[in-house]
């Protein structure tokens, strides 16, 4: 099955709704006028070269700055600030506190949060701590882990609040090749268990295929959207393949100026809601970006 354009549509209300949103900071534009939903269970990806303001539409559904224009709604209600209902992972290694053990830091957004007592949060962390294979270094302080035991201890921290929507901005792309590939192989295995809705940001084609089952294309500076695709068919285990390497070129050719082509799309798959096709148009004078 080929890469298909779509919305989706249905009766079904969004968990989380992005409509017209246009980010600036002093007067630039971040992002011009970006509209998604994104649905309960949903692994929903924002892909594009880096600058397009996925960060900045990620800050904005966390709630850590104000659209200029447009609006975001968790469940019907507009995102007025950061909230326990969204939890953010971040790129970086350094978002634990280092004086803290690694049972500590996830317990400290329960605590902080007054949701469970501090049993309950001890009880709490331990079960998220063995969820994410780090069971044995709840003692451990985060200088003494590698990078990817940090992400995955921000991963159990994000986990145990149990947020309405994980929000990830390029979690993985600080690690080696490797150990990127067996978080996402994890990500994906924990979702597979828990069905949490998943908002995440990535400028990599593949990591974007692997991790989403919809993918929202953003062009350069400043990003607008390009195409909304399914993306339900592709894990790790297909990323070899010649329909995967298509997909790829597919999504490399609409991000960076392939002539727009409107798909023509039957319902895309069993999924939680319908589907349709769009007609996007696309700008045809994007500038090529390899830094993607
Ligand atoms: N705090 C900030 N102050 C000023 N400009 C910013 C700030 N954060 C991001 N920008 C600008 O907004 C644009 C989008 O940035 P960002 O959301 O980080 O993009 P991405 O995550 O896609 O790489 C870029 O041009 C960037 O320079
Ligand atoms: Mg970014």
């Amino acid at each position: 099955m080929s890469l298909q354009i779509v919305s989706p549509t249905g009766g079904i209300a969004p968990l989380l709704r992005a409509e017209g949103v246009s980010l600036e900071y002093g007067g630039t534009r971040a992002t011009h006028d970006v509209s998604f939903d994104v649905y309960r269970g949903d692994r929903f990806v924002l892909l594009g070269p880096s600058g397009c303001g996925k960060s900045s539409l990620l800050k904005a559904a966390a709630g850590f700055i104000a659209p200029a224009a447009g609006s975001i709604a968790i469940n019907g209600a507009p995102v007025r600030g950061p909230g326990p209902d969204r939890i953010v992972v971040f790129q970086e290694f350094d978002q634990l506190p280092p004086w803290k053990t690694v049972k500590e830091n996830v317990m400290f957004p329960l605590l902080m949060t007054k949701r469970v007592s501090r049993h309950e949060a001890a009880e709490r962390a331990m079960h998220w701590i063995g969820k994410v294979g780090l069971s044995g270094f709840e003692d451990a302080h985060p200088h003494t882990l590698s990078g990817g035991m940090k992400q995955r201890v921000a991963i159990a921290r994000a986990l145990a609040m149990q947020p309405e929507v994980l929000l990830m901005d390029e979690p993985f792309a600080a690690l080696d090749a490797l150990t990127r590939r067996k978080m996402q192989e994890e990500l994906g295995r924990l979702w597979e268990e828990l069905r949490f809705t998943l908002l995440f940001v990535t400028h990599s084609i593949e990591e974007a295929l692997v991790v989403g089952n919809r993918i929202l294309l953003l062009s350069p500076h400043p990003g607008q959207v390009r195409a909304e695709l399914n993306s339900h068919q592709f894990d790790l285990a297909s990323a070899g393949s010649l329909e995967f390497q298509a997909a790829t070129q597919r999504i490399h050719g609409l991000l960076f100026g392939e002539a727009a082509t409107a798909v023509a799309v039957s319902p895309a798959h069993a999924g939680d809601h319908a589907e349709r096709a769009v007609k996007r148009s696309m700008d045809s004078g994007v500038r090529r970006n390899d830094g993607l």
